[in-house]
């Protein structure tokens, strides 16, 4: 574990990084919450916020975790990270660490404690790019699988063009006054139990949706970004930390 550091009350360059890690792990299957799952011998948590740190060493760090957590805080705290208590859906858990963000803050990226493996030159892309002016940016992937469409009765609505397709991973980048105010606009208010919103799955569809005046950013992100889900996920995530050395 990394050793002791106390979180910093303000952000020097103006940089928060929201870590969520406040979700159970049910499709994982290991009766803890996810980010705790160790992983070499690490908990998935510590694998994410190491990398954070090494991309990012100035930022703020901000980590959600479920209600009664004491692990994860330690974790957290090991990391120099602040943990937030989280809500019932990632969402809400983004808009409670939104609540929580110290003051200085101007931009925001927001990333899964699930995708812990992130290499840190995504986290520099994403940054880069809203250094350039960009109020929203998400990492993608292109997609290799042949995609195809059903209607609600599951039948084939034929085959989708993959090449005008892109996966969605994180960490997500936004300007701060831009992500609060579709949060806002969404009722996503850190007190309220209220709905998410349909058909929205991250951060940045929040934006689309709610302020389509800003173009949402596209940048490069790296396969190795992909999300813990399932078991077999973590097959490959050992075998990715065995291949680092
Ligand atoms: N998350 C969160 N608060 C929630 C739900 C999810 O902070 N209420 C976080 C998770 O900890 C994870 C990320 O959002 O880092 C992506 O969610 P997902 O992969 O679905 O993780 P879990 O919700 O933990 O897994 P499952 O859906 O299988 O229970
Ligand atoms: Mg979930």
């Amino acid at each position: 574990m990394m050793h002791h550091r106390t979180a910093s009350p303000s952000a020097p360059d103006g940089l928060a990084v929201v870590v969520v890690a406040a979700g159970s792990g049910t499709r994982l299957g290991y009766g803890m919450p996810k980010a705790l799952v160790p992983l070499s011998g690490r908990p998935l948590l510590e694998h994410a916020l190491t990398t954070v740190r090494e991309a990012l060493p100035a930022a703020s760090l901000l980590v959600t975790v479920p209600a009664g957590d004491t692990e994860l805080t330690a974790v957290a705290a090991a990391c120099g990270a602040r943990a937030v208590t989280g809500g019932a859906t990632r969402a809400q858990s983004v808009a409670r660490a939104l609540a929580a963000l110290p003051s200085g803050v101007t931009r925001v990226l927001v990333h899964d404690a699930a995708r812990c493996l992130t290499p840190p030159a995504v986290f520099a892309r994403v940054l880069a790019a809203l250094q350039d002016g960009a109020q929203a940016v998400v990492p993608v992937t292109e997609v290799t699988d042949t995609v195809r469409g059903v209607d609600p009765a599951g039948r084939s609505t034929g085959t989708v063009d993959r090449a005008a397709l892109r996966a969605v991973q994180t960490p997500q980048g936004f300007g701060r006054a831009l992500l609060e105010r579709v949060n806002g606009a969404a009722g996503l208010l850190p007190d309220r139990g209220a709905e998410d919103p349909a058909g929205i799955t991250d951060d940045a569809s929040l934006v689309e949706r709610y302020a389509p005046e800003h173009p949402v950013v596209l940048v490069a992100g790296d396969l190795e970004s992909f999300k813990i889900t399932r078991p077999l996920d973590l097959v490959l995530a050992r075998a990715v930390v065995e291949s680092r050395g």
